[in-house]
């Protein structure tokens, strides 16, 4: 017997949409797992998925993208490559006062499944400094108490989650009491999900009673914010300015005194952190402008002549990789994660393997892809933002992912950059370090974000100390 009260409305409104199919063993449930089938289906936008089903399955789908008038885009060197040193400095000054004033508040978006690294629990509570082991929230955490306590103002964490790993996620910050942050300032945004279907567009089953759904992307974060209400605890905050970084990320600077000036200078509503690629056809995308608009083309819609081209001084042409590290305005946020469709980011397609059910009721996992995911990036926003501002970032200061198990972009070669970039500021600060020519040192260690969170934090912490420590292996800076 059916205990919902709508559960006839939402059935039929599924049979109009040609979406009948999801009910297909429901009257086999019982009355627990039909009551959980009937709410994940009223959570789903059937318009919504409608229209993704006629854009991406049916119609021409996500056309490349077109390449006509694709310029790179300019941006803010750092001093030491040819940028305004007084510039750089009225930034940070500007960045600092608005810090704080308690108008800066970090996001992080970590919703995502990860699987590319092999590990089962929500990527925050993957393990990777290289002494101490501590995991990338415990590490986001304490530098975002380290830039709290230094600018002397309450810095509010918002954090995307998503179905898949949002009890975990809330589970691991309750067993390490909040890494010491207050738990009033800790804000979990769980984000949408979006059910994926197959290749003739009906919505999938993964079992009897459960449609497959996967999370939004990250361009999901924007109306995640707006629909969970976090834009509106910004505004009673007086927060007006959010610093976004990724959560596979550990040396990203959380919250970035220079990177917010020139945000707030520009009077810019996003603005992103370059690093010249590494090498030309690096796997990030590019910063662009097109048409007077700033935009990001991904390494696989750029073909590769165009990654791998050259300017008048032998420079990559091409050369601004996107890190994802971005500030938004508030009111930005409001905007593009709000319900006008004239500011709604697009969704992408991605083919993907989905376990579906077969004739018989029995779950099949398929050898190839079967079904089509879908997607919104977070900076498919540029195009719609006034002002944007890109500032380039030093790759050793802020940029060191953890993606794959092994390889580039790996827990070993990112505990091997945390080392470099340790051995760098303690080098800066005129101490011996021996290190190979790639700037790593002989042995590991590690500085606390409790002790700097930064560089320049950093350097002033360690002019404070009277006695310093010898570092050697193992040591660990608190
Ligand atoms: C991404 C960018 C790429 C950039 C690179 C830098 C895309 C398509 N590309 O690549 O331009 O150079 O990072 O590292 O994004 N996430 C969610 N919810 C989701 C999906 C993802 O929160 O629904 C989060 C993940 O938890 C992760 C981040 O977004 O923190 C990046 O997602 P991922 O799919 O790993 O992006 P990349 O392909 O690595």
């Amino acid at each position: 017997m059916d205990n919902t009260p709508n559960a006839e409305n939402i059935m039929q409104t599924f049979e109009a949409a040609r979406q009948g199919q999801v009910f297909k063993y429901y009257q086999a449930l019982d009355p627990t797992d039909q009551a959980a089938l009937l709410a994940q289906a009223a959570t789903i936008d059937l318009k919504e998925v409608e229209n993704l089903v006629q854009e991406h399955v049916f119609g021409s789908g996500e056309s490349s993208v077109p390449l006509d008038g694709l310029e790179p885009a300019p941006y803010e060197a750092l001093p030491e490559n040819g940028g305004d040193a007084a510039q750089w400095e009225a930034a940070r000054e500007a960045g600092a006062a608005a810090i704080a004033a308690g108008r800066v508040a970090a996001f992080c978006v970590a919703g995502g499944q990860g699987t590319r690294l092999g590990y089962d629990g929500p990527k925050g509570t993957y393990p990777v400094t290289p002494v101490t082991q501590k995991t990338l929230c415990q590490v986001f955490a304490e530098k975002i108490a380290r830039s709290s306590e230094r600018f002397g103002a309450p810095i509010h964490w918002f954090i995307l989650t998503s179905e898949i790993n949002n009890a975990a996620t809330v589970e691991a910050f309750e067993a390490a009491d909040y890494f010491g942050l207050p738990k009033a300032q800790v804000h979990f945004i769980v984000q949408g999900l979006v059910p994926a279907v197959d290749l003739e567009g009906k919505i999938i089953l993964s079992e009897k009673g459960r449609i497959a759904m996967t999370p939004d992307g990250h361009g999901g974060s924007l109306r995640a914010l707006v629909r969970s209400g976090a834009v509106d605890t910004m505004r009673t905050l007086g927060i007006d300015t959010v610093s976004y970084f990724q959560v596979d990320n550990p040396i990203v600077q959380c919250i970035d005194p220079a990177f917010v000036g020139f945000h707030l200078l520009g009077e810019s509503e996003l603005s992103s952190k370059m690093v010249p690629k590494a090498y030309p056809l690096e796997k990030v995308g590019h910063f662009c402008v097109q048409g007077g608009r700033n935009i990001v083309v991904e390494y696989s819609d750029m073909p590769e002549a165009m990654q791998a081209a050259t300017d008048a001084d032998g420079e990559l042409r091409f050369r601004a990789g996107s890190v994802a590290i971005h500030v938004f305005d508030r009111e930005f946020i409001a905007r593009s994660g709000g319900n006008h469709a004239e500011n709604a980011l697009p969704f992408h397609r991605a083919n993907k393997k989905i376990p579906y059910l077969n004739a018989d009721g029995a779950i099949v996992q398929p050898e190839g892809p079967n079904g089509v995911k879908f997607e919104m990036f977070v900076f498919d926003a540029l195009p719609l933002a006034k002002n944007p501002v890109i500032i380039e970032a030093a790759r050793s200061e802020d940029f060191s992912p953890v993606k794959n198990a092994e390889g580039v972009d790996s827990p070993e070669t990112c505990a091997d950059d945390q080392c470099r970039m340790f051995a760098a500021w303690l080098r800066a600060a005129g101490e011996v370090i021996e290190t190979d020519a790639t700037g790593l040192p002989a042995f590991q260690f590690e500085i606390s974000p409790r002790f700097a969170a930064d560089r320049a934090d950093f350097l002033a912490q360690w002019l404070t100390i009277q006695k310093r420590p010898s570092i050697c292996a193992g040591t660990v800076l608190e």
